[in-house]
């Protein structure tokens, strides 16, 4: 499967090569494939995985999307929301454990309120680090002075994802308030107010077909995404959509290989940036997030949230290390990533490679 790592390294992985990636079933061509995908991310980002503790900030959502767990209408959950000192402090531990970098995520609300606690806990969190800690916010759709007041505070990169790029897809998630154009229109926000951008959708959902997944990677492509961060579908009993996958206990394994085959395509098609291995892998398969970086991935996100939150955070179904503390899914990390033959960037941001070479 050499042809595809030099199309990829001549920057001509298209549409069929996508497809056809997508297509393959588990066995040796899929196999070079990943092989393939492996070898551009050594090339262009290196085999170090980089870090970022994730506070999980709060379950009280002002969106009702049908396939997550926490949305506005889920009955049944413990609703919270950590105050600025919580998450200040659980930021502050990923640094202290070393992360470099933390990702500040939880229901989206808009309101001066809302827009003032993060960009006091943004100030707070650059002040106690000495500018050191890295800041990922994936906070919603907002406007454009929202987003610049928290990127002048100090928060550099954020993540909002497309879900899908099919906006008649987009359409059947979601309640006809939450609008593909706008999240389009959010995206190119962010990068107007400085941002590393990152986006991602969710793969295997029903109605969906390889084709619309194909395109979500040149979706990403075309606009110039920093940042990717993109997991398998997977049903949560509180939503709509809790049926919407017959048997899906049976279907893990080839939901997870799918969320692979996008990783692998993702990477060489994109080459240059960061694309996180994310917790819906671990969930289908106790070793999916290292899965995830033999396939191109080259983040992962361990939690840091205090553990009596996590249960409460459950986006989908069987969310992994909902009882492990900070310290030690540190460790455990630890663990897994060497057993795969890397090594992990403590005390470094990590940044997207394609953003420095997009702004250079
Ligand atoms: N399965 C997989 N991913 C989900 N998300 C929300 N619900 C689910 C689910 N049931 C993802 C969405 C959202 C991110 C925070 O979590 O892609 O953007
Ligand atoms: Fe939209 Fe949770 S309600 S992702």
């Amino acid at each position: 499967m050499n042809y595809l790592f030099e199309k990829s390294c001549s920057g001509e992985i298209g549409y069929d090569d996508i497809l056809y990636i997508l297509g393959l079933e588990a066995g040796a061509e899929l196999d070079s494939v990943f092989e393939a995908a492996y070898k551009v991310k050594l090339k262009y980002v290196g085999n170090t995985a980089y870090m970022r503790g994730i506070v999980e900030f709060s379950n009280v959502c002002g969106c009702d999307c049908y396939y997550c767990g926490i949305r506005k209408s889920a009955k049944g959950l413990v609703r919270y929301t950590m105050s600025e000192d919580e998450i200040v402090e659980a930021a502050m531990e990923s640094y202290r454990l070393g992360y470099g970098s933390t990702v500040i995520q939880g229901g989206e609300l808009r309101s001066p309120e809302f827009t003032r606690k993060f960009e006091s806990i943004i100030r707070q969190l650059k002040e106690k680090s000495d500018g050191k800690l890295g800041i990922t916010l994936s906070l919603g759709e907002q406007d454009l002075e929202t987003y610049q007041r928290w990127f002048d505070a100090g928060a550099h990169r954020y993540l909002l994802r497309i879900e899908s790029s099919n906006p008649e897809l987009f359409a059947s998630l979601h309640p006809s308030s939450q609008n593909f154009d706008s999240r389009v229109d959010a995206l190119r926000l962010l990068r107007t107010a400085g941002y590393q951008v990152g986006t991602g959708v969710m793969i295997g959902l029903p109605g969906q077909r390889l084709e619309d997944l194909a395109n979500d990677v040149l979706f990403f492509k075309k606009m110039d995404i920093d940042m990717i961060g993109m997991g398998p579908f997977i049903p949560h009993d509180l939503t709509p959509m809790r049926d919407s996958i017959p048997d899906f206990e049976s279907k893990k394994d080839s939901q997870l290989l799918l969320g692979l085959k996008m990783i692998a395509a993702t990477r060489l098609c994109l080459r240059d940036v960061n694309i996180a291995s994310t917790t819906a892998l671990q969930a289908l398969a106790h070793d999916g997030r290292e899965q995830g970086l033999l396939a191109g991935a080259n983040i992962i996100m361990p939690n840091v949230t205090e553990v009596k939150y996590r249960e409460s955070y459950q986006l989908y179904n069987g969310k992994p290390c909902t009882d492990e503390n900070a310290s030690m899914c540190r460790s455990c990390l630890g663990r897994r990533v060497e057993s795969i033959g890397e090594s992990i960037g403590y005390n470094q941001w990590g940044d997207s490679p394609h953003f420095a070479n997009r702004t250079r």
